[in-house]
């Protein structure tokens, strides 16, 4: 909650300006029962129509005062609510740009999503909630209770009894639903998360035919959400028939006790009803706290979770003081890198060491999961290793700022990923000022010229949502463009040749090394895409199990023999 609170400070003149309508609102809502009460006890009593009409005339325009100063106040609250909410979300929003993938794996995609957008809506409502009706209560239970007493010191003594009993009944049931709403929350979370993955996931989920076993994994999100949120509301809609009963409780003991005292002749008829006018006041005031009592809960938990988020640090950061020497050296060196993902057990990547000269091609190979990706990752500095440091042309790269050491690579992942936008515009993502003969070049580089100039509108075709309509070869060639625009001293290719068939490949493996005078590093699990390196790094189970060239490897090391038997069992040495 306090974590939000300096995001109200710009808006402190509006919500006072909103307070000042309020509180010029209640004057004008008070004054009127009094007038009423004059109507009924003068006019009426002495017959005095020009006296009524006179008062009648002040009741109306009072009326109309108070209608224009609320239309101001709800004005000024919607513009402060939104533009809270806003404010928020872009802070939320540039907050987890800034997150390094480990905070992205703690928190999760889904829940992010529904942060930023579901608890900042949660928010704003009860923001707009509370400056209407937070502010206006108040002042009305304040201002009624003087009136009402000063008016019937006796009468008012029925507060004293309806009060503490509408209290209690408040108090309550409120304490019952608080813990509800941080559970609505969660399964919002779960069922956002569902929605995604399968409509991520839609063609996987219909090539093996989990249509039905999808949809149940909805259906039980769904019935979930819907079982929580039937439980909060049973217990809220209890509220309003209290309050109603207490309400016409006190109504009925108004009017019994003042009839008494009307037939004593100590109390006037209109008395009686601006009273019972201003009672119903008071009980709205407490109505209207009780609705922003039960809103703040939520809000609460929709401000927890927006507070977790903010605070979060990004674990990695770009040091005060960066090591202002920069050479375009080309060399990458690993001094005994270990990696442990966080609440892994084992580490992923084990004490390795090795180091890639400049200009020259590193290979790295390695079964699935050998941790290939998250050692690349680390060169990246995605993750920081738990043990021994990265050196990037002779530097620490934790002593340099992430986007000097990013700027120096062309990193192509190994999962794709492109945006909507033209082809032009998801290459141009690698390097914002290239003319347009350069975004050609890398696609000629990139083997990916005949398919863009196969496409009717070239350049300017239209990537749809994750790059879906295009084949996976395509995507990857438009990934590797991208890096290639850049035209920086590394490369790094984590599997990026694996949806190119073996022509294609060999043809644009060739081309790079005839194009690119860089450093290269590239992840393979063909020993055909990699024999040429001159370091082939054979990662096994997260460690190190050889280092040298193919032939040597061939020679030497018997992981690396089991490697190439196996593929060329498969027939896939070329
Ligand atoms: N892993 C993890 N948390 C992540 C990413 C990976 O725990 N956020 C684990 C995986 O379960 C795997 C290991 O880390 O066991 C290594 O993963 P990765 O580096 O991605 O393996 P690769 O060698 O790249 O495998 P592949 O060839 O399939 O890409
Ligand atoms: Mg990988």
């Amino acid at each position: 909650m306090k974590t939000l609170l300096i995001f109200i400070k710009p808006y402190r003149w509006p919500i006072l300006g909103i307070l000042g309508l309020t509180l010029v609102g209640i004057m004008f809502e008070l004054y009127i029962p009094t007038l009423m009460a004059n109507v009924v006890d003068i006019g009426i009593v002495n017959s005095d129509i020009p006296y009524i009409i006179k008062t009648g005339i002040w009741m109306i325009l009072l009326s109309l005062m108070s209608i224009v100063v609320a239309i101001g106040g709800i004005y000024l609250t919607s513009k402060v609510a939104a533009g809270f909410a806003r404010d928020v979300r872009l802070k939320l929003f540039v907050k987890v740009e800034g997150f390094s993938l480990e905070e992205l794996d703690r928190v999760g995609t889904a829940s992010l999503i529904t942060r930023t957008t579901n608890d900042i809506k949660q928010i704003q409502e009860v923001l707009s909630i509370i400056l209407g009706m937070a502010t206006r209560a108040p002042l009305m239970l304040v201002g009624g209770i003087f009136l009402a007493i000063m008016m019937e010191p006796k009468l008012s003594l029925i507060f004293i009894i309806a009060l503490p009993v509408l209290v209690l009944v408040i108090v309550l049931i409120i304490k019952k639903a608080i813990p509800l709403f941080s559970t609505i929350q969660k399964k919002t979370d779960r069922l956002n998360l569902v929605i995604r993955e399968s409509l991520t996931g839609i063609r996987v989920i219909r090539a093996f035919n989990q249509v039905s076993h999808e949809k149940k994994r909805f259906d039980v999100a769904n019935e979930d959400f819907r079982d929580t949120a039937i439980r909060v509301n049973k217990i809220m809609a209890l509220l309003f028939p209290f309050m109603g009963i207490i309400i016409s409780f006190s109504n009925v003991a108004i009017v019994w006790f003042g009839a008494i005292q009307i037939e004593q002749g100590v109390l006037q008829v209109g008395n009686m009803m601006a009273f019972l006018q201003y009672a119903l006041m008071i009980f709205m005031a407490f109505i209207m706290l009780s609705i922003a009592f039960m809103m703040i809960p939520r809000a609460q938990a929709s401000a927890k979770r927006i507070g977790e988020v903010l605070q979060m640090e990004a674990t990695i950061k770009d040091p005060l003081k960066t090591n202002g020497h920069v050479n375009q050296e080309g060399r990458i060196q690993l001094e005994n890198v270990t990696y442990r993902y966080d609440g892994a057990e084992k580490p992923v990547i084990e004490n390795i060491s090795f180091e890639v000269e400049p200009g020259q091609t590193t290979a790295i190979l390695g079964s699935t999961g050998a941790g290939k990706t998250t050692l690349i990752q680390l060169i990246l500095r995605f993750y920081d290793p738990v043990d021994g440091r990265v050196l990037v042309d002779g530097i620490d790269i934790r002593k340099m700022s992430q986007k000097k050491l990013r700027e120096k690579i062309g990193y192509v992942p190994q999962k794709v990923s492109l945006f909507t936008g033209t082809i032009e515009e998801n290459i141009r993502f690698g390097k914002t000022d290239v003319t347009k003969e350069e975004i050609i070049q890398a696609l000629e580089v990139a083997h990916a010229i005949d398919f863009v100039h196969e496409k009717e509108n070239g350049i300017k075709t239209m990537i749809d949502q994750a790059g879906s309509n295009l084949s996976g070869g395509q995507k990857q060639r438009l990934s590797i463009a991208r890096a290639i625009v850049r035209n920086p001293g590394f490369y790094i290719f984590d599997d990026s040749f694996s949806a190119l068939d073996y022509k294609t490949e060999a043809r644009l493996r060739q081309m790079l090394k005839e194009k690119l005078n860089a450093t290269i590093i590239v992840v393979g699990q063909r020993i055909s895409s990699i024999k040429d390196a001159n370091q082939i790094i054979v990662l096994d189970e997260g460690k190190m199990v050889g280092k040298g060239t193919h032939e040597f490897l061939l020679e030497t090391n018997k992981v690396y023999q089991e490697i190439v038997y196996s593929q060329s069992m498969e027939g896939e040495v070329s």
